[in-house]
């Protein structure tokens, strides 16, 4: 493997789509919770890349915090079992709360964490998912800033990965399927 670009089969979203779609979202979420003193929060590792990009987008003053939650180990399929690898270092209560998500697939890890949230207080949580999969959906999960909706493909780039692999990309990404060579399905 010598070059991320190398291992792509074919670009599903560009990093200009990705860019003008979370501006255009940043810019709704920034009216919605101006003097809310919005708490937003990425689920690690994935959404890193979408609320750098997101906050920086925004034009009120806002609060990040990180939780890193895992629903998948080193495959291409979900377990559907949520781990929490790393929690918040703040206190959600009565905060209003804007998850950042990268994709949501079975919707299993949001539907977790915007109970566990509410569990802790929070005054409100809303969700911007910047990829879902609506065909992979199993529960449901309130959405209020959608990003794009993709096809059934398993993706990488923008902070999505394959076994930890290519989330330095910069465009949502369809690997070759050589990559994925000896995996067992
Ligand atoms: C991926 C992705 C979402 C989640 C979506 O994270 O970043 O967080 O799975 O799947 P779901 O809707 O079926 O729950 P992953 O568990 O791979 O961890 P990562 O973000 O560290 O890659
Ligand atoms: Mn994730
Ligand atoms: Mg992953």
């Amino acid at each position: 493997i010598a070059d991320v670009h190398n291992d792509i089969d074919r670009e599903l979203v560009s990093k200009e789509q990705i860019d003008e779609k979370i501006r255009e979202v940043a810019a709704q979420a920034s009216d919605d919770y101006r003097g809310k003193d919005p708490l937003l929060i990425a689920v690690l590792k994935g959404a890193v890349n979408t609320i750098a990009a997101f906050s920086q987008a925004m034009s009120i003053p806002v609060q990040l915090d990180f939780m890193s939650l895992s629903s998948y180990g080193s495959g291409t399929v979900s377990s559907g079992t949520v781990t929490i690898r790393q929690d918040l270092s703040t206190d959600v209560r009565g905060r209003h709360v804007l998850i950042v998500e990268d994709i949501i697939d079975s919707g299993r890890t949001l539907a977790w964490l915007v109970e566990e949230l509410k569990r802790r207080g929070a005054a409100s949580v809303e969700i911007f998912a910047l990829l879902e999969k609506p065909s992979r959906h199993e529960v449901h999960v309130d959405v209020k800033y959608h990003g794009y909706e993709i096809p059934d493909e398993f993706v990488v780039g923008f902070g999505l990965d394959y076994d930890e692999r290519y989330r330095n990309l910069d465009s949502i990404a369809v690997l070759k399927p050589a990559v994925y060579q000896g995996e067992n399905a």
